[in-house]
């Protein structure tokens, strides 16, 4: 059998460095992306024998996924899986948060995954052979004060994967969102939630669990998979309540996260 390729955005820390050492495991050949090249080397070193590359791109560049599909074709490589995991987030009134970092949160958690995609899907269609992985999260199903941004941009994850999983019916090509509750990560740091009650709490799963269910859930071709039975019940529970309570409910629980 001829070895499949990955591409993985963000694979220098948290879930898509985890990712990446499932999938080496299971014989993938990599294709790393993230701004820390440095991680990605010594991931790349840690993963040896398995064919791995590495691509240093910041992603909340203007016309970065145009400049890395370039690359993957000067490169001649193939991309049977794509992996959009690459995101941030930021804890703040909508008004007071860094503009810069809005614009970052629009590039890399959205612009740049449906740039990704619509520029890979083509040969994958063709070749009737593919996944289109996005790590959305439980974040997609609710509005999120003090965190509006980033839910809304996980919101848009969620509803794109969801539509391109019926266009793609019958192409033997896969779009599949993982929503992954809160996460050990690199993630919390960034968002400046890390202080938060109950983030050190050992029940907090790590990158791996969700990496390894992420890697499960591809190879099964669904489309949408929360991790975690307690954020499935919730999921399910809050279709039941108005849209109003549910947003006022996370309000609470993100009014408690804050540093
Ligand atoms: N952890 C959670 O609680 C949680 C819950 C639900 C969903 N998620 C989602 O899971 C995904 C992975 O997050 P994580 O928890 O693993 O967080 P993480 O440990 O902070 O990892 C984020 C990754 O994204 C990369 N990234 C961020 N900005 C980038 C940019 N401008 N260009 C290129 N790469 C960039 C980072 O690499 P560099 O910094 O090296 O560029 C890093 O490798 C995200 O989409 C996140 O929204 C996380």
């Amino acid at each position: 059998m001829n070895t499949r390729t990955a591409l993985i955005t963000g694979a220098s820390d948290g879930i898509g460095m985890e990712l990446a050492r499932v999938m080496a495991r299971d014989g993938w050949r990599l294709i790393l992306v993230a701004r820390r090249e440095d991680r990605l080397h010594a991931l790349a070193a840690e993963l040896a024998p398995a064919q791995v590359h590495v691509i240093a791109l910041d992603l909340s560049l203007e016309n970065a996924a145009q400049k890395l599909f370039e690359t993957l074709v000067e490169q001649g490589l193939q991309i049977d899986a794509l992996v959009n995991n690459a995101g941030l987030g930021d804890h703040d009134l909508f008004w007071k948060g860094d503009p810069t970092r809005i614009r970052a949160m629009l590039r890399v958690n959205m612009e740049a995954l449906t740039e990704l995609s619509r520029l890979l899907l083509p040969d994958m269609i063709e070749r009737a052979h593919g996944f289109i992985v996005n790590i959305a999260s439980v974040a997609s199903f609710q509005p999120g004060p003090l965190m509006a941004v980033y839910y809304a941009t996980k919101a848009y994850v969620l509803s794109l994967t969801e539509a391109l999983a019926i266009e793609l019916r019958s192409t033997g090509v896969s779009a599949t969102a993982i929503c992954p509750g809160p996460t050990r990560s690199g993630f919390q740091a960034v968002a400046g939630t890390d202080k938060a009650p109950g983030m050190s709490g050992s029940r907090i799963p790590d990158s791996r669990e969700v990496a390894v269910f992420t890697y499960r859930t591809m190879l099964r071709r669904k489309t949408v998979a929360v991790h975690g039975i307690a954020f499935r019940v919730l999921v399910f529970v809050e279709r039941f309540l108005p849209r109003s309570t549910v947003a006022r409910l996370v309000g609470r629980f993100q009014s408690v996260r804050s540093t």
